[in-house]
């Protein structure tokens, strides 16, 4: 039999609560029955149609009926039954429609129950105590890498650089071609990369991959802006390695380029090594050692004095006393070839660029020995850096 609204014979609090509770039951066990959008707008023209819905009825037949001494009690409670109503008619239609519900139930609020029983079991709780604290959610973190390369771009921010980012699918002109890997030379070995698949048709230069490092934003930078520059680029690039305790397929960099007229080696050495003293301490001393890359020449990689053994030898460099950290160089006149028409002319400008693994750096800053742990989301690694 569906549920009809009762008159109400007597007043007395034990008569009012039971036909809330009679109420409450229907309103459940319909609510339990809406399957669908068709049936849901029965159910909630049913309750609460201003005319003759169940809302409106309780109204006539339990409040203006009641004699005034009554009057305040049952008007309580009919408020009560209808913000009850309103909330259990909206839920059964937001999570019908998949969307998890937040609620407030006798003053609580549900956290986003995900469907209809939970929501329920929740909502029709008897012992839910209003007078607990509430849940507390623990406050997140910054991510170590996403940490130190703050830190690092902040460093360069203080020398007046700016920031940059690009697209972390590149072409293989930007990853390669305009950088100076020609074609098939031997270089592109050493950053093998995963490419977009089904490009066959395309030429080479116009074909996707995921950027093997941030340097392409060097060139994306130089089109846009006429020298001068300073600028850093943070930024994710990935590379096909396989994942063991210093490799990782996808790992950050921060990218670094500045060009004007006289720029030479001393300028590079001089920001790198004051970098490297911001970064690690003021003791440590850096050394440039020959390198190769193909869009500088020169090309170096710095080292710093081992921060750990002061640079007597110890495990952490390798009883070398140095530590191997990122590579830089002098711009390569050919890579000003390909932004020619940008203002970058060769025999005019000159710059610096360089590039450091920030997953590398933060590992050495807190002795981390394994890099799978960045990724792994583990909050006892996590925390430590709060
Ligand atoms: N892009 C180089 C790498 O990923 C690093 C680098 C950047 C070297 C800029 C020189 C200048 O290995």
């Amino acid at each position: 039999m569906a549920y009809t609204v009762p008159k109400l014979e007597d007043y007395s609090a034990a008569a009012l609560d039971k036909a809330v509770e009679e109420l409450k039951a229907a309103l459940y066990q319909e609510a339990d029955a809406v399957s669908n959008e068709n049936k849901w707008k029965e159910f909630r023209d049913r309750w609460m149609a201003r005319k003759n819905g169940i809302l409106t009825q309780i109204n006539d037949l339990w409040l203006k009926a009641a004699p005034g001494s009554a009057k305040r009690e049952v008007g309580a409670r009919v408020n009560q039954l209808k913000t009850g109503v309103a909330s259990i008619v909206e839920a059964k239609h937001a999570l019908a429609l998949n969307a998890p519900v937040t609620f407030t139930s006798q003053g609580i609020e549900i956290p986003r129950a995900k469907d209809w029983e939970s929501f329920r079991k929740l909502a029709t709780d008897p012992v839910l105590d209003i007078t607990l604290p509430g849940i507390r959610r623990p406050l997140g973190a910054e991510h170590p890498v996403i940490k130190t390369m703050n830190e690092i771009v902040s460093v360069f921010r203080a020398m007046g650089y700016s920031v940059a980012d690009g697209p972390e699918i590149e072409t293989d002109y930007y990853n390669f071609e305009s950088l100076n890997f020609p074609p098939n030379h031997p270089a592109r070995d050493t950053q093998d990369t995963i490419f977009i698949s089904g490009q066959e048709k395309k030429q080479q230069r116009d074909r996707l991959l995921l950027r093997t490092h941030t340097s392409p934003v060097q060139i994306h930078t130089m089109e846009k802006h006429p020298p001068p520059i300073r600028v850093v680029v943070p930024g994710k690039v990935h590379r096909a390695d396989t994942a063991d305790a210093t490799h990782s397929p996808i790992f950050h960099q921060v990218e670094g380029l500045a060009v004007d007229t006289n720029i030479t080696f001393c300028d590079l050495k001089g920001t790198l090594d004051h970098a490297m003293k911001a970064l690690f301490g003021s003791s440590v001393k850096t050394r440039f050692y020959p390198s190769f890359f193909p869009f500088t020449e020169p090309s170096a990689d710095v080292q710093i004095t081992c921060f750990k053994c002061g640079g007597k030898g110890c495990r952490l460099c390798k009883m070398s006393g140095w530590i191997e950290l990122l590579g830089c160089g002098m711009v390569d006149p050919n890579v000003f070839n390909f932004v020619e028409s940008n203002g970058y002319d060769a025999e005019k400008v000159s710059g610096f660029a360089f590039g450091m693994g920030v997953e590398r750096i933060t590992m050495l800053k807190y002795g981390i020995d394994d890099i799978q742990l960045f990724y792994q989301g583990d909050v006892r690694f996590l925390e430590q850096f709060a």
